[in-house]
This record gives C-alpha cells, sequence and structure tokens, in this order.
C-alpha cells in the first residue's frame, strides 16, 4: 500500500461549522440531541463517533440543513443555516442515488440542479468519477454497481459540487476491510490535495483515529459531546507502520475508554 498521504502542517484553523447548543426532539417525541456545541475548523477532518441511535445523522442532516434543529443553531463559514446550500454537500450512509439515473447523471446532478450546461457538467463528472476509480462505469446505473462502488457514486457526486464542506455518513460502511483501508488511502490524499473542511462519522475508533484531525464523541441520546480528542499521528508513512504506531495505539485506547461506558 502506499505511503500514506502527508497533511500539509495547518496553522490554527478557524471554525468552519460552528455548532451552538443545538438540542432536536423529533415530532414523534424522540430526544436525539441535548444541547451540542462543537466547532469543526477550516480544511481539518473531524470525526463523530459515539453509540448507534445518538444522533450522529440528526447532528450531520441539521448541519446540511435538511432538517431544522428544535433549538440552537448552526453557522457554516460565519452565515446561519437556514436550509441545504450549494457550500455543503453530503455523503449519505445509504447511498441516496438515483436508481433510474447513469453513474454519470447521478455524479452530475447537483450541477444539473445549478444549471451547469450539459457538456460542462460531464467534464467535471467524469474527472470526479475517475478519481473514485469508477471510469468505465460512467453509463452503468446504481444496481449495476456492488454498495462499495455507489458508495463511491455518492463521494464523486459530493466532490463534483465543489463544496467546502463535506458532511460523510458512514461513507465507508458497505465495503470489505480491504476496500475500506484503500478508500481511507484515498480520503487522506483527498484531504491532503483539496483543503476542504469533512465531518465524517464512522463507527470505527480505529477509522477514526486513522483518518483524523479531531475526534468528538457523542454520549447515548439524548446526546451531548462527550469527549474532544486530537490524534497527534506523524502522517506521511506506511499505513501498517502508524498502525502500530504507540501514539496511534494509545490514542484508539483512550476513545474506548471514553465510549465504552455507553455499552448496554
Ligand atoms: N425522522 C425521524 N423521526 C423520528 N425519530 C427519528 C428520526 N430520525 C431519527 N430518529 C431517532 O433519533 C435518534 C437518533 O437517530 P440518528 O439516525 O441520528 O442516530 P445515529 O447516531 O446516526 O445512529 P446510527 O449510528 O445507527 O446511524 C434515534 O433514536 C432515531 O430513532
Ligand atoms: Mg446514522
Amino acid at each position: 500500500m502506499s505511503p500514506q498521504a502527508a497533511r500539509k502542517a495547518e496553522p490554527a484553523s478557524r471554525p468552519m461549522v460552528q455548532v451552538h447548543r443545538v438540542s432536536k426532539i423529533y415530532p414523534g417525541g424522540v430526544e436525539a440531541l441535548s444541547g451540542i456545541s462543537v466547532d469543526f475548523p477550516e480544511g481539518q477532518l473531524t470525526s463523530l463517533l459515539g453509540p448507534s441511535g445518538c444522533g450522529k445523522t440528526t447532528l450531520l442532516k441539521i448541519i446540511a440543513g435538511l432538517i431544522p434543529a428544535t433549538s440552537g443553531l448552526v453557522e457554516v463559514d460565519g452565515k446561519t443555516v437556514t436550509g441545504p446550500g450549494p457550500e455543503r454537500a453530503f455523503v449519505f450512509q445509504d447511498f441516496a442515488l438515483m436508481p433510474w439515473a447513469t453513474v454519470m447523471r447521478n455524479v452530475a446532478f447537483g450541477l444539473e440542479l445549478k444549471g451547469v450546461a450539459q457538456s460542462e457538467r460531464e467534464a467535471v463528472a467524469e474527472k470526479y468519477i475517475a478519481s473514485v476509480g469508477l471510469k468505465g462505469f460512467e453509463r452503468a446505473f446504481p444496481h449495476e454497481l456492488s454498495g462499495g462502488m455507489r458508495q463511491r457514486v455518492g463521494l464523486a457526486r459530493a466532490l463534483c459540487v465543489n463544496a467546502k464542506v463535506l458532511l460523510m455518513d458512514e461513507p465507508f460502511s458497505a465495503v470489505d476491510e480491504q476496500t475500506r483501508r484503500k478508500f481511507q488511502e484515498d480520503l487522506l490524499e483527498l484531504i491532503a490535495r483539496e483543503h476542504k473542511t469533512f465531518l465524517f462519522v464512522t463507527h470505527s475508533i480505529e477509522e477514526a483515529v486513522y483518518v483524523s484531525d479531531r475526534i468528538v464523541t457523542l454520549s447515548r441520546r439524548p446526546s451531548q459531546v462527550s469527549s474532544i480528542v486530537e490524534p497527534q499521528i506523524a502522517r506521511g508513512r506506511d499505513p501498517d507502520q502508524i498502525r502500530r504506531d504507540s501514539a496511534y495505539l494509545d490514542t484508539v485506547e483512550t476513545i474506548w475508554q471514553s465510549l465504552k461506558r455507553y455499552l448496554d
């Protein structure tokens, strides 16, 4: 496997996404989030970890402007979120692809909504389809792809709209371990290449520690921020070497200790 992509040393980043005292009670009465306040720094990847059902997807959807908070507010690049916007792109847990449309149309869809001409949007989409390793599948339909390939389509679609903030909800959940590790390297390369702010939900502590600048752990529902950890891992080395590194292993252990209290 190629050396892990080195990330440029960032000066102290300003917050790109700010969540202020956000609570969410769903209409049926389920209280998902309870007064969450957290910042997501520009140009960094922040992971959200927490027990199943604690409200990770809910928080991402509120930041995306897809659902409203019951109270509190979210600012993106200093502006209060009132609905979806082109500076934020969502990679869904369940792909959310249009089954009747080709890979090309799915990937270019955000640009189609913006009114970009067909030839131009297909040129951009082609570039991102290739960058996620799907060259040759432009004319395929979602049902002709594996779960992992569908997730790559979702990722290419999000990259295509050139958003500043990428909201990724378990983007690697449907793939085997080898593919997952390949995706992690791809993601690290992407972060090193493109100055974007990533919010990344995962169930894997190891994955979070491997790819993140910051890790926010959430408590059980109604969830609150439980801890914030910044892994101090020297990147740009062989992936296996990193996974044996004591800083990596210690961070995995610290986060496990903070999450295991939420086991049933
Ligand atoms: N549309 C909805 N209406 C009512 N309740 C909802 C809705 N969506 C989510 N919930 C509830 O809110 C809580 C948080 O759900 P959410 O999907 O945000 O959790 P999650 O942390 O993403 O879980 P997972 O790790 O399993 O993906 C759950 O109890 C869920 O049942
Ligand atoms: Mg979820």
